[in-house]
């Protein structure tokens, strides 16, 4: 099943056998963990009814055919994909959820607290691809700034954000702890930070996540959703 859909994806998008093989080189080993794969049922829709994972994985597609096309700007296309697959990895369902829903303040709702938990679980459950310092410091960048024009919320108090994985940043390297930190902290604006990622990896990236999401956003339902974190079109599909 989700090699069809993967499959069918690449072909949306033209991926020549060869292209095909490098994504999937990419794709492959982080889809496997059993948190992805939570991502890509039901429990997780993001966007109308699209899951999580699908929506993850368009994302990735697009990001490795915009890397491909920008050869002068030097990106690493693997990084660029990593991030993709990294960057919406939050931790619970954010429609219709009143665990989600009951945040109070705004600046911890979750469009701008997400990123942070998504670099927590990506560093946590990945942690081998955040071994190397240099890649590391690109990874977080770019998954914690790819709303952007949106702001993140800051860590300065990273404590009382309400994260809800906040347990697993405690087990976190040092290193790792003070990058999500220094990443969040960049160009302060009252409670958020606003900033584009500092890598091109990053940028291009949160570029492919606009792309993705607007096509992604169905009904107006699903666009007040991002405001409200209820979504009546879900509600009333589930009732039938
Ligand atoms: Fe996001
Ligand atoms: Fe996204």
């Amino acid at each position: 099943m989700q090699e069809e859909k993967l499959n069918n994806l690449m072909n949306k998008y033209s991926l020549s056998d060869n292209e095909k093989k490098e994504f999937l080189k990419i794709v492959n080993p982080i889809i496997e963990h059993k948190e992805f794969q939570r991502r890509l049922t039901k429990e997780f829709l993001h966007h109308s009814d699209i899951t999580l994972g699908e929506h993850i994985l368009e994302d990735a597609l697009i990001t490795y055919k915009l890397s491909k096309k920008e050869k002068k700007k030097n990106i690493n296309i693997n990084l660029a994909v990593k991030i993709a697959l990294f960057h919406d990895l939050y931790t619970i369902p954010w429609q219709n959820n009143k665990e989600n829903t009951k945040v109070k303040k705004f600046s911890h709702k979750h469009g701008f607290r997400h990123p942070i938990e998504a670099a927590i679980n990506a560093s946590y459950w990945y942690k081998d691809e955040f071994k190397n310092e240099e890649e590391a410091k690109i990874l977080i960048d770019g998954i914690i700034h790819h709303m952007y024009p949106l702001p993140v919320t800051r860590t300065k108090r990273i404590e009382e954000d309400e994260l809800k994985n906040y347990d697993l940043f405690l087990k976190l390297p040092k290193n790792i702890q003070q990058m999500i930190k220094d990443s969040a902290n960049r160009t302060k604006v009252f409670s958020y930070s606003l900033c584009r990622s500092k890598y091109p990896e990053g940028r291009i990236m949160s570029k492919s996540d606009k792309m993705v999401s607007f096509h992604q956003i169905k009904n107006l339902n699903s666009l007040t959703a991002l405001l409200t974190g209820k979504n009546k079109s879900i509600e009333d599909k589930d009732k039938e």
